[in-house]
C-alpha cells in the first residue's frame, strides 16, 4: 500500500508509522511526506530517506488554489492511501472528493466527542475523565467523517493538556498503524464505510 502522509507539526505520529513500515512484513510504505508549513516532523522523512513536499497556504491566494496545488503533489506519488497526522488545515472540498474515501485523519479525542483543532484542551476544560483517539474517514466536516477505529484514553486528575496529549498520542500512533494494517489487509473497507 503507497502512503502518502501530511503533517504540520511534530510529526509523532508519522515516525511511529515510519518505525513500523521498516518491517518488511509491513503492508504500506510511506512513499512520501507532505506539509503545509516547514514542520519539524519532515525531518523524520528525512532520517528515513522519504521525499517530502512544502504546500504553504500563505502562497497562494485562495485556499482552493492552494488545495489544488497539495493534491497535485499528492498524486504525483499515486498513493493508495492519504494519511492526515496532526495535519492542521481544513481540506477544500475538492481535494477530499478527489482523494476519499482514500484519506483518512487521526484525531486526539473519542469522535464524535471533542471535535475540531483543541480536542486536547476542551477535554481538559470538560472535566472529562475519559477521552480517547479516533480514526476517521475524512469527509468535509469537521472531524465528522465514518469512524474506523477508536479507543479510551484515561484523564488522570492533575493532568495538563500536555500531559493528556502525550498520553492520547502513545494510544493514537498505535490506533494508526492498526488501521492501516486494516486498510492494507483488507479488514477494512474504506468505500464500505464512506458509502
Ligand atoms: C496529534 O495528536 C494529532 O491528532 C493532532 O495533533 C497531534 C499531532 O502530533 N491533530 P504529531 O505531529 O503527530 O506529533
Amino acid at each position: 500500500l503507497r502512503l502518502v502522509v501530511l503533517i504540520s507539526g511534530a510529526g509523532s505520529n508519522l515516525r511511529h508509522l515510519l518505525q513500523a513500515s521498516e518491517d518488511a512484513e509491513f503492508p504500506a510504505r510511506v512513499v512520501a511526506v507532505g506539509a503545509d508549513r516547514p514542520a519539524d516532523g519532515l525531518d523524520h522523512a528525512e532520517d528515513f530517506g522519504i521525499p517530502t513536499f512544502t504546500v504553504a497556504l500563505s502562497n497562494f491566494s485562495s485556499r482552493d488554489e492552494w488545495g489544488d496545488e497539495l493534491l497535485a503533489q499528492i498524486e504525483l506519488w499515486q498513493p493508495d492511501l492519504v494519511i492526515l497526522s496532526g495535519f492542521m488545515r481544513l481540506l477544500p472540498p475538492r481535494v477530499v472528493a478527489a482523494l476519499s474515501p482514500r484519506l483518512i485523519n487521526t484525531h486526539p479525542a473519542y469522535l464524535p466527542e471533542f471535535p475540531g483543532a483543541h480536542a486536547v484542551r476542551d477535554a481538559i476544560a470538560a472535566g472529562a475523565t475519559e477521552s480517547g483517539a479516533s480514526v476517521i474517514v475524512v469527509d468535509d466536516g469537521v472531524d465528522t467523517g465514518p469512524i474506523i477505529a477508536q479507543r479510551r484514553v484515561p484523564v488522570l486528575p492533575g493532568d495538563s493538556e500536555a500531559s493528556l496529549h502525550d498520553r492520547i498520542k502513545i494510544v493514537e500512533r498505535e490506533l494508526l498503524v492498526q488501521c492501516v494494517l486494516d486498510i492494507a489487509n483488507g479488514h477494512v473497507d474504506l468505500k464500505e464505510l464512506a458509502r
